[in-house]
């Protein structure tokens, strides 16, 4: 089966993952920690072992092997480097962001190794840590690819400074396990002489979270969160109960290199080890070499994000047609101007704009100053704005207009050009402008309130086409003194609301680094806080197909309008498939087979014929041996031959291969609910003969 070298580069759809304070302890007591190290065991004060951070994303793992098709049989963790950006907190969602990023080849029958790195960012926001995972596929080599570049790691010629000693528990492995990676090899005996070995073996990552403990007790007691680096090549197999050691050679300030042995036989069972330690560096977010377009930059907070993006690097184009506080007049060139000039003068690059954001023409014509100028657009600032208050029934269409086509149609003007550059390129920070008077409402300003809220929606969708692209849309909601408000709000409280305050957040969303789309942020002087649509858990009024009375709606109010357990939903999708669970049949157990809605295994071999790839089957001679257990199971075979396939319940006299499931996770499989890696290395599916040819599966029946 050949490596799936168009898998390189590619982002893999984003994996989220929730966890608790049980979910560091149990890592912990699975890398050996006890009461000698209560620390990481005990939630009170509890820190975690850093190391931790590769077990709670094992299914990345999983998705690169898949990713680049490795073929099962020879599959290995040749190498794991980990980046720690900020301590990893005891609890809370994590989401993964990666790709492959290099595939090579060491030679026919030498190997072939697949890197894949990514980034896991916290619910709060912060970017925990980089992992730069590769995976040994020894089976795979030979495809004439490039071998990958020499790494040395050259240890002093010396006896190690510290060696610190560790007994794994024969049991260690049924801990360990727990903690994400319960492939069959490290628990099952009898997988595991089928693979070879004696018996289960110590799953690698363990063995590197006892080093992690070694090398914090060792280099920075008690301070876990001090941990910036560690890497290293697993290069032996350990069978639970060896006692190990870890052995450190301090090189320098804040590095060590080291190892880890098994102290029965002397063999080196991890090795080119660092770890790098030291205070979190403080890290400049800078936008050099990117292009930012700000609207209604010629004063007010336009003024302080263009001055601010150019102090740190971006060019920018500083659009703004310099009319009146309403809107009309003919315009000045003379904002726009002086903020280019100041940003000159400190050394940045900027280019003047004075189109109209309300035209689709003007809008076109700042996207183009920008190509023109600087041949890219990577951020956009929606920011342009003018003022109309009037009660309701003033409210004049020539006023309701003119609001609108400013706020409202103006971002659509500049965005829409823009947003067919960033697409084009694979990137792009978009931040619209709302108001708190447009979240929530204000006296007098219909107009203003409405193209407010009315570009939150439209983010809403924006950030749903834009998140293939890298393409990340939040609003801004900005209390800030400007002459939009110097007849609104009180003199002394004018004087503290500088516009700098809403920068650092309205910057924050500009940034290469920023985690988020779709938000929705206040600020007003230091106060900065989130704001979103929040929907209650609701209640069932009918069976789905009765009509409730009005009636029913005002007796069960407290329970349809409760907010509280309510929730944020990224996309309509999502409420929908709320409304839909709520009708749903409750799942009685987790079987499966059969229940209404979910094919059993006989449809599934039913339709398997169906969904067979003629195409990419020339030249196959293969016969697939099934054995599924457990209600609705049996056994069932599909053979391959001249571009044609036959589907037979029964048992084929010369299987190339035969794959055992229990029903239910072969209905989950299939279905697509189980990825076909993760069933394998989970020991949900066993193979037996020929592994490799069972790998045809996936490309020659269409899910
Ligand atoms: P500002 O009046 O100081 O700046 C707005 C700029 O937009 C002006 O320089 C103006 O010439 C420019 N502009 C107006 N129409 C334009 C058009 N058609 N094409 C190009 N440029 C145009 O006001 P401020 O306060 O800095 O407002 C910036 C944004 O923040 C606006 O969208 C406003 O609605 C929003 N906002 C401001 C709040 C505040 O407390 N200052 C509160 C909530 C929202």
């Amino acid at each position: 089966m050949a490596l799936n070298l168009d898998a390189v580069g590619k982002p893999f759809a984003p994996l989220t993952k929730d966890y608790t304070w049980k979910d560091v302890v149990l890592y912990a007591l699975g890398v050996g920690a006890g009461f000698s190290d209560l620390d990481y065991c005990y939630e009170k004060d509890l820190k975690v072992i850093p190391s931790f951070s590769i077990a709670s994303i094992f299914d990345i793992l999983m998705q690169i092997g898949l990713e680049a098709n490795v073929n099962l049989a020879g599959v290995l963790h040749g190498e794991q480097e980990l980046i720690f950006h900020n301590p990893i907190p005891v609890e809370g969602s994590m989401t993964t962001q990666g790709k492959i990023t290099h595939i090579y080849d060491k030679g026919e029958g030498r190997g072939a190794l697949v890197v894949g790195e990514s980034d896991t960012f916290h619910a709060n926001g912060q970017k925990l840590f980089t992992s730069i995972c590769t995976i040994f596929g020894r089976l795979d080599g030979g495809f004439g690819g490039q071998n990958a570049p020499k790494t040395e790691v050259i240890f002093p010629d010396r006896e190690p400074d510290f060696t610190v000693a560790a007994a794994p528990s024969p049991d260690q492995p049924l801990i360990y396990r727990l903690s994400g990676d319960v492939f069959s090899l490290h628990v099952d005996p009898e997988f595991a002489k089928m693979s070879g070995f004696q018996k289960p073996i110590m799953h690698g990552l363990c063995t590197h979270g006892f080093a992690c403990r070694a090398l914090v007790d060792t280099l920075i007691p008690g301070e876990p969160e001090l941990a910036r680096r560690m890497a290293c090549r697993f290069s032996k197999t350990l069978y639970p109960g060896v006692p190990v050691k870890t052995l450190i050679w301090k090189t320098e300030d804040g590095k060590a290199l080291w190892r880890v042995v098994n102290t029965e036989n002397g063999e080196i069972v991890i090795d080119n080890g660092i770890f790098e330690y030291g205070p979190i560096p403080k890290r400049e977010i800078r936008y050099d070499g990117r292009v930012a377009i700000v609207t209604g930059a010629g004063a007010g907070l336009g003024r302080a994000y263009a001055l601010e993006l150019a102090r740190r690097g971006a060019k920018v184009v500083v659009n703004d047609l310099g009319g009146a506080r309403d809107g009309s007049g003919d315009g000045s060139a003379a904002p726009a101007d002086q903020v280019v000039s100041d940003i000159k003068a400190a050394g940045g690059e900027a280019v003047a704009s004075y189109d109209n954001v309300a035209t689709a023409e003007g809008g076109e014509a700042i996207v183009k100053t920008a190509l023109d100028a600087f041949g890219s657009v990577d951020i956009l600032i929606n920011n342009a704005g003018i003022l109309r208050d009037k009660s309701f029934v003033k409210m004049e269409p020539e006023n309701w207009h003119s609001v609108l086509d400013v706020h409202l149609n103006g971002a659509y003007h500049v965005t829409r050009p823009a947003f067919e550059v960033m697409k084009t390129k694979g990137y792009g920070r978009i931040v619209m402008t709302t108001s708190a008077a447009g979240l929530y409402g204000n006296f007098g300003q219909t107009n203003y309130t409405a193209a407010k809220l009315a570009l939150v929606g439209f983010m809403n969708t924006l950030k749903i086409e834009g998140k293939k692209y890298d393409i990340k849309v939040n609003t801004i909601a900005p209390v800030a003194a400007s002459r939009l408000t110097e007849d609104i709000l009180p003199p002394d409280l004018f004087d503290k609301l500088k516009p700098e305050f809403v920068t650092p957040m309205t910057l924050f969303l500009c940034a290469e680094d920023c985690p988020v789309t779709g938000n929705i942020y206040n600020v007003g002087m230091g106060f900065y806080n989130r704001a979103a649509f929040v929907t209650g858990p609701g209640a069932v009024l009918t069976d789905g197909a009765q009509i409730p009375e009005v009636e029913s709606v005002l007796e069960s109010l407290d329970k349809v309008a409760t907010l509280k357990d309510g929730k944020e939903y990224f996309e309509l999708n999502e409420q929908v498939g709320d409304i839909m669970a709520a009708f749903a049949p409750k799942a009685s157990d987790d079987d499966g087979a059969g229940e209404a809605g979910r094919p059993s295994v006989a449809d599934i071999f039913e339709a398997l014929g169906k969904s067979f790839q003629a195409d990419a089957a020339a030249g196959v001679d293969v016969v697939f041996q099934y054995s599924i257990s457990g209600e609705g199971g049996g056994d069932w075979y599909t053979a391959i031959k001249d571009q044609a396939c036959t589907v037979a319940a029964g048992t084929h006299a010369k299987p190339s291969c035969t794959l055992k499931m229990a029903a239910p996770d072969f209905i989950a499989m299939m279905s697509g609910s189980l990825p076909a890696m993760q069933a394998f290395s989970s020991g949900k599916l066993v193979i037996e003969g020929d592994i490799m040819k069972s790998q045809l599966i996936e490309k020659l029946f269409k899910r």
